[in-house]
């Protein structure tokens, strides 16, 4: 069975997939952290929106291992660096990547093969599973996602405003929905939860109530 939750940045999409996951006992995938990943090697080697193909290039050939909460690029271990506000702001390098894309995708249906699963990202249950079991579109208000955001980054060190990561998370929504290939989209067939005023506890016993009528 697979589980699409798809929605835009800090609607809590990760913690709470994580956890729907382990609940199920389903194995979880972020693929945000994949499009994070191919950022920061991007960026490593100094490519910029004029490089496209040599992005593109890159990322077939990048070794890209998503295990136990930990991702691997090239073998090392990038689980906190992918995560920092600058490879936020950069992620369009990857994202906005016809043939990044088209490489991520095929990872994903690889890493979902044989397995219940549970995926989650902008284009899980559009492009990269149209067939899933369930799909989940999780929302939330941008002022509440800046807030949850805000106290994810400072717990971890860095010196952002609140209104600068409004700003961000307004900016990637844009981004997100009018990209070309692979944009934010709600399935049709999806179900809306949205998540304001609501505990992580509480989305996850209403999500896998929704899981649980499809089984
Ligand atoms: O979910 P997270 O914030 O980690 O995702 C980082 C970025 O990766 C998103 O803002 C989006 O631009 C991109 N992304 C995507 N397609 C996905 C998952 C993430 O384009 N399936």
């Amino acid at each position: 069975m697979i589980v699409a939750i798809d929605g835009p940045a800090g609607a809590g999409k990760s913690s709470v997939a994580r956890r729907l996951a382990h609940h199920l006992g389903f194995q979880f995938l972020d693929t945000g952290a994949m499009y994070r990943a191919i950022t920061l090697a991007a960026l490593r080697r100094h490519y910029g929106a004029g490089d496209a193909d040599a992005i593109a290039d890159m990322a077939q050939r990048t070794s890209l291992i998503l295990h136990d909460n930990r991702v691997l690029l090239d073998g090392f271990d990038v689980t906190g660096l992918i995560r920092t506000s600058e490879v936020a702001a950069s992620v369009y390098l990857a994202a906005d990547n016809r043939r990044v894309r088209e490489r991520l995708v095929h990872l994903q249906r690889e890493f979902a093969e044989g397995s219940d699963t549970v995926t989650e990202g902008r284009d899980q249950g559009t492009v990269a599973f149209p067939h899933a079991e369930c799909k989940i579109y999780l929302t939330a208000s941008p002022e509440e996602r800046a807030t949850r955001r805000h106290t994810e980054l400072q717990a971890r060190g860095e010196q952002i405003s609140w209104e600068e990561v409004l700003r961000q998370i307004n900016d990637r929504d844009r981004r997100d929905m009018q990209r070309e290939f692979g944009p934010l989209r709600r399935a049709d067939d999806a179900i809306d939860v949205c998540t304001d005023g609501l505990s992580t506890e509480q989305v996850i016993v209403r999500l896998e109530s929704i899981v649980r009528e499809r089984q």
